[in-house]
């Protein structure tokens, strides 16, 4: 009798300390995970393989590059619209691959497919940069295409070929590739394609020296296909730093480490007076993170370099614990920014704060903001709640990734998913034909499932309204990072 009451009372306490400690949500991350990767098969633009699992989207753009001589079939479609944006398309390739070598060993199943949402990419970017001397930038003009709302199969829109050269330089959109290929090739080193990861490193180390000897910006070189759309602000110095530490990482040659050292110098007034930012524009935020993992595994760069400085910086602009914090949260917690998409902001500084955590780990290097010192499980714990906040821990229990649990968005901004399939009205329908479809407040006809979109407002509210595309559109950039995120998650629960 005792025996067992002493068994009940351990039992009890076993609980009382595993759930205070285990996850108090019941998030099935597995599940999340697999569909937010699923997503980017949705954006897939090309020859889709016989492997396609989302099978109400075909084959699309088949001519990409044709009237260039060139084959730019492949990549993906960038949001809500069709054009191939190679400037963001490059950076969620990069964080895509960045959370597959964090993170891939968590995976399980999902790690093929996410090596493969890496490969769509990667694959279109070895075409986009197989001429020396030219990178292929674009591929879509977006006036034609934001003009009309047409599913990507039966697109009749000028699929216009951007490119930049040395006379007509582009280091944002060059740099960025060459980093994304860097960070692919990590990640195929590590899960076991050694040819394919070596053929990528080769490629970035080349399109690296291209944007880094012939400078300028793709915003003077491309025109009007470059802004108001995907329009560099912040410069394309933080891109070539970028693709530096990515090589740094994949070559561990000390010259892209002599590179980065000089340069953040060179660099600083960009990366100091809190402009860290990170997004498809910025990368400073992210150098600081990346290159924390190398000088934390040497001596004196810690005091030698301000890379840490930076850091944690960049920590204590986020936490709302620290008292220097700069970016505002919602009533419900979430993360905000200024500017559309801010759901953006919320998964990439997340994926920063969570990889700072596990570089972290093993070293003794403490964060202080002001007076205050910061925990690695706090950033952990920060992380969480966002990725809670997304998956419909928040004040309308909605979850903002699509077909993941009962109360999703059903009006996307987004062509094909609001059309129907190709595959139930094979006839074509035309630039305005679409429009009918885009005004009406029906539900969307396909799920694109794991999509997740622009979110809420800073007070919490969300009308499921297609037309906002602020709130309403998914991002290709919005999903990468939650890649690593839920991997992460996914290998600390129980589901
Ligand atoms: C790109 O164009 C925008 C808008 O014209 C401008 O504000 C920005 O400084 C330009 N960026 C670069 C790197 O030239
Ligand atoms: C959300 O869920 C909570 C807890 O189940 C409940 O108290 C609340 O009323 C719900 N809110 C809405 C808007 O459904």
């Amino acid at each position: 009798m005792r025996g067992k009451i002493l068994v009940l009372v351990l039992l009890l306490v076993g609980y009382v300390i595993m759930s205070s400690d285990a996850n108090p949500s019941l998030h099935d991350y597995g599940d999340a995970l697999s569909k937010t990767i699923l997503f980017f098969e949705g954006q897939r633009s090309g020859k889709l393989p016989s492997t396609q699992r989302l099978t109400w989207r075909k084959d699309s753009a088949l001519r990409d590059g044709a009237d260039e001589g060139m084959d730019l079939t492949g990549g993906y479609y960038d949001a809500g619209d069709n054009v191939k944006f190679n400037f963001p398309m490059a950076f969620s390739t990069t964080l895509l691959a960045w959370g597959v070598l964090e993170y891939g060993k968590s995976m399980g199943p999902d790690l093929p497919h996410a090596l493969e949402a890496v490969r769509w990419s990667t694959d279109y970017f070895l075409k986009s940069t197989a001429t020396p001397g030219v990178v292929y930038a674009q591929v879509g003009d977006p006036n034609g295409d934001h003009n009309c709302w047409q599913r990507p199969e039966d697109m009749d829109t000028p699929r216009t070929v951007y490119k930049v050269s040395e006379k007509a330089p582009g280091s944002e959109v060059a740099a960025e590739i060459a980093a994304a290929l860097a960070a692919a090739s990590l990640a195929f080193k590590a899960f076991g394609d050694r040819p394919y990861s070596k053929l990528l490193l080769q490629r970035a180390s080349k399109v690296f020296e291209f944007a880094d000897k012939y400078r300028g910006s793709y915003n003077d070189s491309m025109g009007s296909g470059a802004c108001p759309f995907y329009c560099d602000f912040s410069g394309y110095e933080d891109e070539l730093l970028w693709a530096a530490a990515w090589l740094h990482r994949a070559t561990k040659s000390p010259v892209y480490w002599n590179y980065v050292v000089h340069n953040i110098h060179n660099f600083k007034p960009q990366i100091e007076g809190g402009i860290l930012e990170f997004g498809w524009d910025s990368k400073h935020a992210g150098i600081n993170i990346l290159v924390s993992k190398y000088v934390l595994s040497q001596q004196n760069l810690e005091a030698t370099t301000p890379f840490l400085s930076y850091a944690d910086n960049f920590v204590c602009n986020v936490l709302p614990e620290s008292p220097t914090n700069t970016v505002s949260f919602s009533p419900g917690g979430l993360l905000f920014k200024s500017g559309v998409c801010n759901m953006q902001h919320t998964t990439a500084l997340s994926f920063l704060l969570l990889v700072y955590a596990r570089y972290l780990k093993s070293s003794k290097h403490v964060i202080r903001c002001n007076n205050v010192i910061i925990a690695q499980n706090q950033l952990v714990r920060f992380t969480r709640k966002q990725v809670d906040y997304i998956l419909g821990d928040n004040p309308l229990n909605v979850s903002y990734m699509v077909g993941y649990g009962t109360k999703f968005p059903q009006r996307i901004h987004h062509r094909a998913s609001s059309l129907p399939s190709i595959v139930q009205q094979p006839q074509h329908i035309n630039c305005k034909g679409g429009t009918p479809y885009f005004l009406t407040d029906q539900p969307n006809q396909n799920l694109l499932i794991g999509a997740v979109v622009g979110g809420p407002d800073i007070h919490d509210a969300f009308a499921d309204d297609r037309i906002d595309a602020a709130k309403s559109e998914p991002t290709t950039y919005v999903n990468a990072p939650l890649v690593g995120l839920l991997a992460y998650f996914k290998a600390r629960s129980s589901h």
